[in-house]
């Protein structure tokens, strides 16, 4: 009786000084993973080539407000003029209206701004895919004469001197302004840029009153003429390489810019581009990798010609028109 009673006595004991441990030890190890939390996407398969936007997304908020005031801040130029949502307006389409960008110092550029909307399901980034990834991506406009004009040196001693970005770095990372924090903090802002429960969306989820029955025709012309051969997946698109058209069947206004063949110099990738996401497409006018196009349906008939070798009939257009409407839907909500 004894024995066991000091044993427990003993436990008992054990048990105070460990649990605090424990507990304390379990709470760090949770700080630890937050500090790293990956942007998790909760997909949802169903049957056809156009998969739905996730609705759920985990992903940490704290890194998304850093990137997003990062995204509009104009220390990431040269003169402090221009900043990535100078042509990037995430709450119009995620892309700037203009046929071609306009960089510091009134610079031109040649090809027209994508949209950075559900940018993290392209399979790469920019309209000839040269970058693998979202953060590959961004030393691009950063470094480019034309765009930011600026380096990361520059950059990091800006944003070290300002009191406002220099503690919410620390706050995130003891390392504070780095390259890679930077990188980072826009990264998983644009991760969290998706936009779910598009009507498209709410169709291939079930609800059949989501699409018109013009839209409903639309996205049969779609599917059956070979739109999605192409044009497919999570972002309708951004999941691989295509040639424009048959040399003959590009319109002049297309012609100039060789897409992949301008990196590559390889015959087989004249005039290749990435497939371009459409979603979201009726709110990213003009069109095309130079913006030469302005409306919609003009877009789609010179695919339906230049892609499809078809002449389609105007009302089968003005569907697949209605149809691409229903790709649109705002960017999720997540703090
Ligand atoms: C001066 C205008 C301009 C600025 C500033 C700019 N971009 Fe862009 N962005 C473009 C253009 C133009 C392209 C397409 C270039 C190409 O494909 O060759 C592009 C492409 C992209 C893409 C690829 C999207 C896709 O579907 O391929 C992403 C992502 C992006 N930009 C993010 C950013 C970020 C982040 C910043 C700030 C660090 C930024 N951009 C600054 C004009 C700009
Ligand atoms: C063989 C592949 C292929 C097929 C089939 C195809 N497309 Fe495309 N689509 C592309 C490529 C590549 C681009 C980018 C071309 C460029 O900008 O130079 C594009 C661009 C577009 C754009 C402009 C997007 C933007 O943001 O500028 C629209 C709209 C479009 N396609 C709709 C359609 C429709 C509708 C169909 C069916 C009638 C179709 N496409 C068939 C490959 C294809």
């Amino acid at each position: 009786m004894h024995t066991r009673y000091y044993l427990t006595l003993v436990l008992c004991l054990f048990a105070c000084a460990t649990v605090p441990f424990f507990l304390f030890h379990l709470n760090s190890e949770k700080n630890a993973i937050e500090a790293t939390q990956k942007t998790v996407y909760h997909f949802e398969k169903v049957a056809g080539p156009i998969q739905p936007i996730p609705r759920k997304i985990e992903i940490d908020t704290r890194w998304v407000s850093l990137g997003k005031a990062l995204f509009i801040t104009p220390l990431l130029s040269k003169n402090n003029t221009i900043s990535c949502s100078s042509c990037h307006l995430i709450d119009f389409g995620g892309d700037d209206g203009f046929p071609v960008s306009t960089g510091i110092n009134n610079a031109e550029g040649t090809r027209n701004s994508p949209t950075v909307l559900n940018s993290s399901f392209n399979f790469r980034q920019f309209w000839d895919g040269r970058a693998s990834s979202l953060s590959d991506q961004i030393s691009g406009p950063v470094h480019n004469p034309i765009e930011m004009g600026s380096s990361w040196a520059e950059i990091i001693e800006k944003l070290k001197k300002d009191s406002y970005f220099n503690k919410l770095f620390h706050a995130l990372d003891p390392q504070g302004v780095t390259r890679e924090n930077i990188v980072k903090a826009i990264t998983v802002f644009e991760e969290s840029l998706i936009t779910p429960n598009a009507p498209i969306d709410r169709y291939l989820l079930g609800d059949n009153n989501a699409l018109t029955e013009q839209q409903q025709r639309g996205l049969e012309h779609f599917i059956n003429h070979g739109c999605t051969s192409c044009h497919q997946g999570i972002n309708i698109g951004g999941n691989m390489y295509q040639k424009l058209g048959r040399v003959n069947t590009i319109p002049e206004i297309l012609i100039e810019d060789l897409g992949k063949y301008e990196l590559t110099k390889q015959e087989q990738d004249r005039n290749v581009f990435k497939v371009p996401s459409l979603r979201n497409v009726a709110d990213t006018s003009p069109y095309f990798h130079n913006g030469a196009v302005d409306d919609l349906t003009q877009a789609v008939t010179i695919m339906a010609s230049s892609q499809l070798g078809r002449e389609l009939p105007e009302d089968e257009i003005e569907d697949i028109v209605a149809l691409l409407h229903a790709f649109s839907s705002k960017v999720i909500e997540v703090q």
